[in-house]
């Protein structure tokens, strides 16, 4: 991960060389001499950390911390200041500096703290991006499963909205995959390398929400010692994902409302407005038009989100998806847990694809995960199968599928699919599907499919 950006400004050259060699191991340390030329810096660049002394010539620290916190994403300010003038400390804080720290014996450690805490306020950004850049190949658009003519239908409609700013409402049962389909279009999008800040709105009571999506000022209500930034301001050029939308309360739905409609707002307790570019996708596991007719979630807000609304089916509307997932996840499962588990009789997948699967694929992914850390074999058999499942499964609801593919067709399938995609290229088609270069060789020949 980059390095936190620190800026030091101070027209003594013994406190700028001072506090770069400290701080040069964990952080990028830039320098200015003068408040005119840290401004320039500041302009031309983000910048996480700003250490300011107030006493310079020409733009001084003051001059200068107002015209950092006016700028898009302010950087956090430090102040430094001499022992002795603690009104002017004072000010500094009332102007938007974080911490103040006197000159001339400054405490390294104390700063180290200072700038660690200050990060940590935007450390939610940092974390989402570097986790993103984890999941970014698993949330490509590749690693979504789906054969089925209904998730065809679902890719199409992600493809199409993907690179328009348009909201998106998702829709569908727990489970069904609302959250990874929200990933990949934020991945399919011009967006793509700006936050995707995911929200889950039943998570919190109201008042919570409200500071976690629009942020805080300082002692805008008791307990909030410092200042707040909110997930909308996070998610600033990027996606903010809200989860659960038919959970938020009356209030937080036209707060909600005015953001869509303006794509502004003020932090809790702030005078100032806002602005953001964000797109923003909802999703939902309850029937909102439902909720609207009974009144209990607005029309408008309703209309709003729903510009584009894509509904995932239920796994069960597309049992034949079962085999292709079956496969990825044994492949996933059995690598995460050190085991290898390659094979399945075929009446486990009958009964795989007969089952309802109420959690859908979250609970087929949870299942095939427990059938490999139980193996006792490479083989999985029917005795592996978790007795609910066994017990819950209506064969004759897959009377036609009965003969339909074994896990090792499925595999077959998912490379053949994958190669297809990729074009012939063997090294991203092992990497996709999550098998190393060499096993994908050997499943060629097994399968035939060496000249693919
Ligand atoms: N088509 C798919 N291909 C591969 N994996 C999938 C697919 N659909 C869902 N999954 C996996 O199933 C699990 C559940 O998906 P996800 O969290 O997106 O569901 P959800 O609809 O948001 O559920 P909930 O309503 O409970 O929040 C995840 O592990 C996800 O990776
Ligand atoms: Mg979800």
């Amino acid at each position: 991960m980059n390095k936190p950006i620190v800026l030091v400004a101070d027209d003594e050259r013994g406190t700028r060389e001072g506090l770069e060699r400290a701080l040069q191991d964990r952080y990028a340390v830039l320098v200015a001499e003068d408040g005119q030329k840290a401004l320039q810096l500041l302009e031309g660049r983000h910048v996480d950390v700003l250490i300011t002394d107030l006493k310079m010539p020409g733009l001084d620290g003051m001059g200068l911390l107002k015209r950092a916190m006016a700028l898009q994403k302010p950087p956090v300010c430090i102040v430094m200041t001499a022992y002795g003038s603690i009104e002017s400390a004072v000010e500094a804080m009332q102007a938007g500096a974080y911490h103040y720290l006197t000159k001339p014996n400054i405490n390294l450690d104390e700063l180290e703290l200072v700038i660690q805490r200050a990060l940590n306020t935007r450390q939610i950004e940092v974390e989402n991006v570097s986790l993103r850049e984890q999941l970014d190949h698993k949330f490509g658009m590749e690693t979504i499963v789906g054969k089925s003519s209904a998730m065809q239908q679902v890719f199409d409609i992600v493809q199409q909205v993907a690179p328009t700013r348009a909201t998106a409402l998702i829709t569908g049962e727990t489970g069904t995959g609302k959250e990874l389909i929200a990933h990949a279009i934020h991945n399919l999008s011009l967006r793509k390398k700006a936050p995707f800040i995911a929200v889950h709105a039943a998570a919190l009571p109201s008042t919570l929400l409200e500071s976690e999506l629009f942020g805080h000022e300082k002692g805008a209500f008791t307990g909030s010692v410092e200042r707040r930034i909110g997930r909308f301001e996070l998610a600033d050029g990027g996606t903010l994902f809200l989860d659960e939308i038919g959970e938020l309360e009356p209030q937080m739905q036209v707060k909600l409302l005015r953001v869509l409609e303006e794509r502004a707002f003020e932090r809790l307790g702030g005078q100032k407005t806002i602005e953001v570019d964000v797109r923003l996708i909802a999703a939902t596991n309850k029937d909102l038009r439902k909720q609207v007719a009974e009144g209990k979630f607005r029309d408008d807000l309703f209309y709003r989100l729903s510009v584009v609304t894509i509904p995932l089916p239920p796994l069960r509307e597309r049992r034949d998806d079962i085999p292709l997932l079956v496969a990825a996840f044994l492949r996933q499962c059995s690598e995460e847990n050190g085991k290898s588990v390659t094979e399945l009789t075929p009446d486990v997948i009958n009964v795989l694809m007969a089952y309802d699967w109420p959690g859908n694929v979250r609970e087929l992914r949870n299942t095939v995960e427990q059938m490999v850390v139980l193996a006792r074999s490479e083989k999985l058999t029917l005795r592996d199968v978790p007795a609910v499942i066994r017990g819950g499964a209506d064969l004759t609801k897959i009377a036609v599928v009965r003969t339909g593919m074994t896990v090792e067709e499925a595999e077959k399938e998912l490379i053949v699919q994958a190669l297809k995609e990729l074009k012939g290229n063997r090294t991203k088609a092992a990497e996709k599907i999550g098998m190393s270069r060499r096993t994908l060789h050997r499943k060629l020949k097994r399968y035939g499919l060496e000249e693919l």
